[in-house]
């Protein structure tokens, strides 16, 4: 079996996924499997996928394009398999606004949303786009003025507004539908879990298994693989929250989430015994046929 690697891409999350990309390719290497990379950019876009030859294609996109249901989209189309979400729960959990319905019908607690500025009956909130990552275009706006200069900035883009929750950032992720732990981040240069908490050399300290209380793991276990099962989602998934009082507010979930040797998931998959190389080869081998 040949593997593709498609990686990068052109949504602002290109960086990372290259170094997802890259990693994954290693170990399915180390491995012993037939693999190579595509590096994916504007003008392959398409024939990336048509003119390649692969029998399963990895996909380590972040982004829309890649992780919302498009290049999925592309290989139904030429009946070729590929790992993680279909094309449309990858479609759906691209969009925090759709997704945080979904969880709130649920039974899962959101933070307040507001559809416009008028709604909004506390500060500061958050102004955040509805289907990007990696924490970029977050804003925390503490009165209308800066929120209205977060919406001028942030351009046509479909926008999330949320009540700010000052609490405590906890992910979760799941593989083919079961929660592998909690994991607690300490961001060490920012306040927030921002783009140079998530990547820079010591911008944020994992603590796996979360030591928090037994009630609150087990709640955010159970949410992350009730996401998971409602939407429809295969392979790795992983959901953020923040806890904030003992509560727990769900903000999102990642069907591609980053698979370096230092994202969050490789982490998480040691809380269950599995290297990083196991949680790719699990990836290859349980992909779901369409
Ligand atoms: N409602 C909120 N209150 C406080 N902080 C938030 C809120 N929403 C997002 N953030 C901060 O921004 C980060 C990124 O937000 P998230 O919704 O996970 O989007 P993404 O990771 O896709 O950029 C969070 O990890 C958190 O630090
Ligand atoms: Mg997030």
């Amino acid at each position: 079996m040949k593997i593709a690697v498609f990686m990068g891409g052109v949504s602002s999350e290109r960086e990372v996924s290259l170094w997802t990309g890259t990693a994954v390719l290693e170990s399915l290497k180390r491995m012993g499997y037939d693999a190579y990379g595509i590096d994916v950019t504007e003008e392959n876009g398409l024939s990336a996928y048509t003119e390649n030859t692969y029998d399963l294609a990895f996909l380590a996109f972040h982004g829309e394009d890649g992780e919302g249901g498009r290049v999925q989209s592309i290989l139904d189309i030429l009946r070729k398999p590929y790992t993680g979400s279909g094309v449309i729960p990858s479609a759906v959990a691209m969009d925090k606004a759709l997704t945080k319905r979904i969880a709130h019908d649920c039974g899962i607690r959101i933070a307040k949303s507001y559809e416009n500025l008028d709604e909004v009956d506390s500060w500061p909130v958050v102004v955040k786009p509805a289907r990007e990552g990696s924490s970029i275009g977050v804003y925390i706006c503490k009165d209308r003025a800066e929120a209205e200069k977060a919406l001028a900035e942030s351009g046509d883009k479909k926008l999330v507004i949320e009540e700010f929750i000052k609490g405590e950032e906890l992910t979760v992720g799941v593989l083919n539908g079961e929660a592998l732990g909690v994991l607690r981040i300490f961001p060490q240069k920012s306040a927030m879990y921002d783009y140079k908490s998530k990547y820079a050399v010591g911008g944020s300290v994992h603590e796996f298994p979360a030591k928090i209380k037994k009630k609150i793991y087990d709640r955010a276990m159970a949410e992350s693989e009730l996401i998971h099962r409602e939407l429809g989602l295969a392979g790795i998934s992983r959901s953020d929250f923040l806890m904030k009082d003992d509560e727990l507010y769900f903000l999102e979930v990642n069907t591609c989430p980053g698979m370096t040797k230092t994202s969050l998931v490789p982490d998480l998959g040691t809380l269950k015994g599995y290297t990083y190389d196991d949680l790719i080869r699990i990836m290859v081998e349980t992909f779901q046929p369409r």
